[in-house]
């Protein structure tokens, strides 16, 4: 339990006044990140915000963001958001909290670590080469390529062949419709037909149950050929995995959940942070030949390595500032469990406290020009110099993103890669929104590119 401070109580939280009764609920649903980044701009690094009949709390101070995902984290438990991830996911490890979660997370980590996580490398470097293959076919005839689908499937496809040791190819294209739905039944709530029972036959509960079916179905494919032939670092895992109170291996809901849950977590994420990246690098020119320059000398035409990353630092860099300006979870929610203080304000017990990575990550008060994109910030000079909870891409303390060095892999080697091959621009006149109210930052639309080979290079080729 925390003790709150003797003046905290009598302090009031800043924070917009809104409109009598909705409070801020009209700004928050017209644009939620620009209402937030607004809020942080007029009311400092924590603030109430009311919505309706709720307040919620916005902390983006450093101090504050630690405490609640580190410090005091046991007092700030998943937000009812959490809830609607379960309609999909059941309970898996992005879902429950206690002895469940701890001994689910005990359970599949060794397939994160850092040395299981560098042999994920010639999943990512072949996945990229079928997909540029693909890329210098319809570059020669001229066709455009929607990034948005190009990204998913090689998430995808690098995913479930390295951790699950399954091809899933030939599902790609149902599989996309499928995790499209998922994300708007996840992120996307408060309309009438989201609050009728799940048994009643609307369009919505009809096309959950058809994803329900169809992921049901991969995860069976996936368990089946893990029995034939044994492959899939995380599946031999799961398959082995037990209940450490009774000893019972996990029962098929809770295997298949954790499979839906990494599935879906582990690929959605990973192919949103890769699209900005190339699209700032499209955007960017001086930064696009900086990394060319590098991928171009340190590889000399031949594919990446996970030990080839320490002599890589632009492009490491490229993608921290991408998952800086355009952090995928952009937002998400804690409850307060006991009535706590941050910053000096108090904190009711049950009120929800957002962090937002993407608020935090453009404070002015920690980064120069932020809304700018310059990857030299993450030199280690000015790294050095600033505070540690400025930047959480991936979250923080014990619930910080279990994925994080295999998604931190996968995007190095695919951005040299894809920069090793081609340069891109977006089609004139194609304006990319992200999505406002859902917590993934998509783009709202398809995103599609032109593609330029770089004069018939082969870089990271096997015939290189
Ligand atoms: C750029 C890519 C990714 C980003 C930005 C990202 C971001 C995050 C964040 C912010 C959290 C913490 C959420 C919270 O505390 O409420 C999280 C949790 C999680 N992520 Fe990731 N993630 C990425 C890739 C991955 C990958 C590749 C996997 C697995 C293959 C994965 C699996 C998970 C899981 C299972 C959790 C829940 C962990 C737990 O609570 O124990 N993520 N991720």
């Amino acid at each position: 339990m925390t003790l709150l401070s003797p003046t905290a109580g009598s302090r009031q939280v800043p924070g917009p006044r809104g409109v009598p009764v909705l409070g801020s609920l009209p700004q928050w649903k017209k644009s939620t990140a620009e209402f937030l980044l607004r809020t942080q701009r007029d009311h400092g690094e924590i603030s109430r915000i009311k919505l309706g009949p709720q307040n919620v709390y916005l902390v983006s101070d450093p101090d504050a963001v630690a405490h609640v995902l580190k410090g005091n984290s046991a007092n700030y438990v998943r937000g009812q958001l959490y809830e609607q991830f379960r309609i999909v996911m059941g309970d898996g490890l992005l879902t429950t909290d206690g002895d469940y979660w701890k001994a689910h997370r005990r359970a599949v980590q060794p397939a994160f670590m850092r040395k299981a996580v560098a042999a994920i490398g010639p999943y990512t470097v072949d996945a990229t080469n079928e997909m540029l293959d693909d890329w210098e076919e319809r570059a020669r005839r001229g066709e455009p390529v929607d990034l948005v689908a190009e990204t998913l499937r090689l998430t995808l496809v690098t995913l479930s062949r390295s951790l699950f040791g399954f091809d899933v190819r030939p599902s790609t294209p149902v599989l996309k419709d499928v995790v499209d739905h998922v994300i708007e039944v996840m992120f996307k709530h408060g309309t009438v037909t989201e609050m009728m029972p799940s048994w009643m036959p609307t369009k919505r509960n009809r096309l959950i149950a058809r994803d329900r079916r169809i992921l049901t179905r991969l995860v069976d494919d996936v368990r089946e050929r893990h029995a034939a032939t044994g492959e899939g670092r995380l599946m031999e895992l799961i398959e082995a995995a037990t209940d450490p109170a009774t000893g019972a291996r996990w029962s098929d809901e809770e295997i298949r959940d954790e499979m839906l849950t990494i599935y879906l977590a582990g690929h959605e994420t990973t192919a949103v942070a890769l699209l900005w990246t190339l699209l700032s690098l499209a955007n960017q020119p001086a930064s696009r030949e900086e990394l060319e320059e590098e991928t171009d000398r340190v590889l000399a035409g031949r594919a990446p390595t996970a030990d080839d990353m320490d002599d890589l630092p632009f492009t490491r860099n490229v993608i921290d500032e991408s998952l800086r300006l355009y952090p995928p979870i952009w937002i998400y929610p804690r409850d307060a469990v006991q009535a706590d203080e941050l910053g000096g304000y108090p904190i009711p017990a049950g009120s929800s406290v957002l962090l937002s990575p993407l608020v935090s990550h453009r404070n002015p008060r920690y980064w120069d020009n932020p809304e700018a994109f310059d990857p030299h910030r993450f030199d280690p000079g000015p790294s050095k110099d600033r505070p540690k909870m400025t930047y959480f891409p991936f979250g923080a303390g014990a619930r910080m993103c279990i994925g994080n060095l295999m998604a931190l892999l996968e995007l190095r080697i695919a951005v040299a890669m894809i920069s090793q091959r081609f340069r891109l621009s977006l089609l004139p006149g194609d304006f990319v929104r992200y999505g406002d109210t859902s917590i993934s930052l998509r783009p709202l639309n398809e995103v599609l590119v032109t593609l330029h080979p770089r004069d018939g290079r082969r870089g990271g080729r096997k015939d290189a």
